[in-house]
């Protein structure tokens, strides 16, 4: 049998971890999978960086990550870049031309997940992101696949790791709002630009693609209300811990009637204080953890390591797996399910 092709766009905080997981898992991996998988590139912006003790010849690395998704013998991209452009157009290159794609980058599916999805149909391709929301935790999945028969009415969690981290930080030792971030960048939660973590812009963006599995229907970012979590004090959290609560930043997705009565979708992030017996005050550091409410399978709760390198290569991991199966059998993943199409309530209107 001839091994799978793998083309990995990016090595940096995820994409080195999953560099190392391919070579340490290689056997186990090639008996799941009915045959090998094998490196065909590595695209990155700085070839000559040091990258430790990576286990693969430097030859591999390119900055050409349009030439070596074009080439003929690469069945799956796995993209662990992050950003908007240019990871679109070589993804809708990657997809349109048949190939499979594993994603990372939530950034990019919840602005433009529908070109996404489009391309994916118009390829019949692949188009795997689990890694995208909530690190390790398989979640997902579960919303694609296994709710599929149910009606999802409410999804709340903590969705974003290095907030947790800072939060959690400032609730258990006091720690200073900067000094907690410098340690989740150091620890590899933040993203490049934290802003987007600690403006709530990330786990917008998590929220958006949630929803839009939950309810069938597109939500993007930008339909997401989003307050960050840069204003709470040290001072706001020693008050909620003499009412006997603590902060959390939440995200919040409800199906609901809107303004005119119609069925509609709400989706919000913002610090929210909750009682310190409610499971989700339970979640420390960069932990992540989503309930999923439905109508006939009740609560389910998510809960695992939501953010850093190895636990999210776990869950791109599994991605290509599926994907290189996929390809073995000429199976496909489920495509997309925005079929439902129901309005988004802004704010005022949650
Ligand atoms: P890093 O910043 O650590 O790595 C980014 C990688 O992309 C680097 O190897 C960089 O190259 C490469 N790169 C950047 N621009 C280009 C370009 N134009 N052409 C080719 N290569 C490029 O990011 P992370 O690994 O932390 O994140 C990757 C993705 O995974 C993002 O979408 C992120 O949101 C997502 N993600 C991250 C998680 C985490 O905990 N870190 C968790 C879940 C998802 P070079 O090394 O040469 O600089
Ligand atoms: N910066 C993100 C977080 C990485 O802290 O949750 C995981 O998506």
């Amino acid at each position: 049998m001839r091994p799978v092709k793998l083309a990995l766009l990016g090595c940096g905080t995820v994409g080195s971890e999953v560099v190392r997981l391919l070579h340490e898992q290689a056997p186990d991996l090639t008996a799941r999978i009915g045959a090998e998988l094998e490196l065909a590139g590595i695209a990155v912006r700085r070839p000559g960086r040091k990258r430790g003790s990576l286990p693969v010849d430097e030859s591999l690395f390119t900055t050409d990550a349009l030439g070596l998704i074009k080439r003929d013998d690469v069945d799956v991209v796995v993209e662990v870049v992050g950003g908007v452009e240019p990871a679109r157009s070589w993804l809708v290159e990657a997809l349109r031309a048949g190939k499979s794609v594993v994603t990372a980058n939530k950034a990019l599916l919840a602005e433009d997940g529908a070109t996404l999805h489009e391309a994916a149909a118009e390829g019949a391709a692949d188009l795997y992101y689990e890694a995208s929301v909530a690190g390790a935790i398989p979640l997902l999945r579960p919303l694609r696949e296994s709710l599929h028969g149910d009606r999802v009415t409410r999804v709340t969690g903590i969705v974003n790791g290095t907030t947790n981290y800072i939060l959690s930080s400032m609730d258990a030792s006091g720690a200073g709002f900067d000094e907690a971030l410098e340690k989740a960048g150091e620890l590899g939660y933040a993203e490049a630009d934290p802003t987007a973590d600690v403006e709530g812009f990330d786990a917008a963006a998590k929220a958006a693609i949630l929803a839009s599995l939950a309810f069938h229907t597109r939500v993007t970012a930008a339909d997401v209300f989003r307050e960050g979590m840069t204003a709470v004090t040290a001072g706001d959290m020693a008050s909620a811990r003499r009412m006997g609560c603590t902060i959390k930043l939440l995200c919040i997705a409800e199906r609901g009637p809107d303004a005119r009565g119609r069925e509609s979708v709400g989706v919000r992030v913002h610090p929210a204080m909750i009682p310190r017996t409610h499971p989700l005050a339970a979640v420390q550091d960069a932990f992540n953890a989503v309930f999923v409410e439905a109508e006939a399978a009740g609560q389910l709760m998510f809960y695992g390591q939501g953010a850093g390198g190895t636990p999210t290569a776990s869950a791109v991991l599994g991605d290509i797996v599926a994907a290189a199966r996929n390809k073995l059998t000429g199976t496909r993943a489920p495509g997309e399910n925005a079929y439902a199409h129901l309005p988004i309530r802004s704010i005022g209107e949650v």
